[in-house]
């Protein structure tokens, strides 16, 4: 198996033009092959996949899913010599299967609110491996953190105080949650989250006083977090920010056991204009470094150290199958209708998000021209792809869009009376389904009759 390179084309029936662009190849997971000119992921025929189970159809890598961990797990090994943890942002996507995988490379799980930790609770993850997040927890959230996480990440100052007040006998331990005022780079405004005016976290003031509050309620702080924002590439604006939490650590008095998170956030690729994208070694290196320095400068014992990524595990596992309806000319733009769209991947509604994609068969097929690629919504927002290079494509024809794994199906909904999109695990030899597709009956579940 290829580890994080290049995806393969196996010479069989026939080969790509020489325009085809090998790079857009390497946008899928790495099991991914073309066999007879048809997409291949470990080593199922996504054609026969999307025929049997139906379109709009999700599939999940497993190699792709081990290299991502395995990835981050080896560059925390090398380059920082105390322990360290790494954590999954469930919010990228969440289901009991994934919640399972997660555990067989011993992950922690980060759990936004009372929804995810029942997930993550349900599949056996571990007290100790369930991280509680949330910006305005709940009391329910609170009391679910309680029953089953290790780790509470305390947003404010007000969830403290109402966290001092909760009956707990034996409380998960407690990190503050630093608003670093700085920010990174990201694809959109929306997913910046470390800057000046953000709501998330406290500022260095609240900090301290969040710290004196646990002091004398004897609450188990232990710990303390920041999360800049998500898709960056540059991870330089993440050195300030990692000082910040150090000064503070060092004025708390932190020392022996304790720990530290600097967030997730780091990117992906998702067209093949973004390749080739930094490695997750280079960015945990830096993280490391600057950890390891700092503490080092301060007197600081070294912390635990959290890295707490979403999309950079997740996103390139992931591989929507779409099957196209209709082709509409419009002006100088060919519009392809699928049978997916904004209620699976809000995306580019959301932020713009840019996408590519190749056809299920006939993939070496000769570029034929730009096309445009919109869901069945009734919202004209609903567009998967803007302008992209493709063969020739016509009604009936499937399409697959990579780096689908991370905050499409977690941000899924019902829209125009949408159901879910079935998801399907891929291993070698095992195809398996781990989400059903959502039926009229799920639509009516919570429905209630006047009378
Ligand atoms: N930790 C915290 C506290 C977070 O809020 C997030 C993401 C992460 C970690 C993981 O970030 P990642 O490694 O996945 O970038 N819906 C947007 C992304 C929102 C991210 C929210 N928080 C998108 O589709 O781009």
């Amino acid at each position: 198996m290829p580890r994080s390179g290049q995806n393969t084309l196996e010479k069989t029936a026939s080969n790509p033009p020489p325009n085809f662009d090998m790079n857009r190849l390497d946008l899928f997971p790495i099991s991914t092959k073309i066999k007879n000119d048809r997409l291949t992921v470990a080593g199922h025929d996504l054609a026969e996949l999307a025929e049997k189970n139906g379109t709009p159809l999700y599939v999940y890598d497993r190699a792709t899913l081990d290299d991502a961990a395995l990835g981050y797990k080896s560059a925390l090994a090398s380059s920082y010599p105390e322990p360290a943890s790494v954590t999954y942002a469930g919010k990228a996507f969440l289901c009991l299967a994934l919640a399972q995988w997660t555990q067989s490379h011993g992950l922690t799980v980060d759990c936004t609110g009372e929804g995810e930790i029942a997930i993550a609770a349900a599949a056996g993850v571990p007290r100790e491996n369930i991280l509680a997040h949330g910006v305005n927890k709940s009391n329910e959230d609170l009391k679910a953190a309680k029953k089953h996480a290790g780790i509470i990440v305390v947003d404010n100052l007000s969830e403290l105080n109402r966290i001092t007040n909760l009956p707990i006998t034996n409380p998960p331990t407690l990190w503050l949650r630093l608003l670093p005022g700085v920010s990174v780079t990201t694809h959109h405004a929306h997913t910046q989250t470390g800057h000046q005016e953000s709501k998330f976290g406290m500022t260095r003031g609240e900090i301290l006083e969040a710290a004196n509050l646990c002091r004398e309620n004897n609450l188990p702080l232990n710990g303390i977090h920041f999360h800049q924002g998500s898709n960056f590439r540059d991870p330089e604006p993440l050195i300030p920010a990692i000082e910040m939490a150090l000064d503070l650590a060092k004025e708390i008095g932190f020392s022996g056991e304790w720990h530290f998170c600097p967030g997730g956030g780091w990117g992906a690729a998702y067209h093949e204009d973004e390749l080739p994208h930094p490695s997750i070694e280079s960015y945990v290196r830096g993280i490391a470094e600057a950890v390891i320095e700092g503490c080092q400068s301060r007197g600081l014992d070294l912390p635990h150290l959290h890295l707490e990524p979403g999309r950079s595990l997740v996103a390139r596992a992931g591989v929507a199958v779409y099957r196209v309806g209709a082709v509409k000319k419009r002006g100088d733009k060919t519009w392809l209708l699928t049978d997916g769209g904004m209620a699976d991947n809000p995306r580019f509604a959301l932020y713009g998000a840019g996408y590519s994609c190749l056809t299920v068969s006939g993939v070496g097929g000769e570029r034929s021209g730009k096309v445009s690629i919109a869901g069945p919504y009734c919202e004209s927002g609903d567009i998967v792809i803007e302008d992209l290079p493709m063969p020739k494509i016509k009604a009936g024809d499937l399409i697959a869009i990579p780096v689908a794994g991370a905050y499409h199906l977690s941000m899924s909904s019902n829209y125009n009376g949408a159901r879910r999109p079935a998801v399907i695990w891929l291993e070698e030899r095992d195809a398996r389904l781990i989400q059903r597709r959502e039926t009229t009956d799920d639509l009516l579940r919570r429905d209630l009759p006047l009378g």
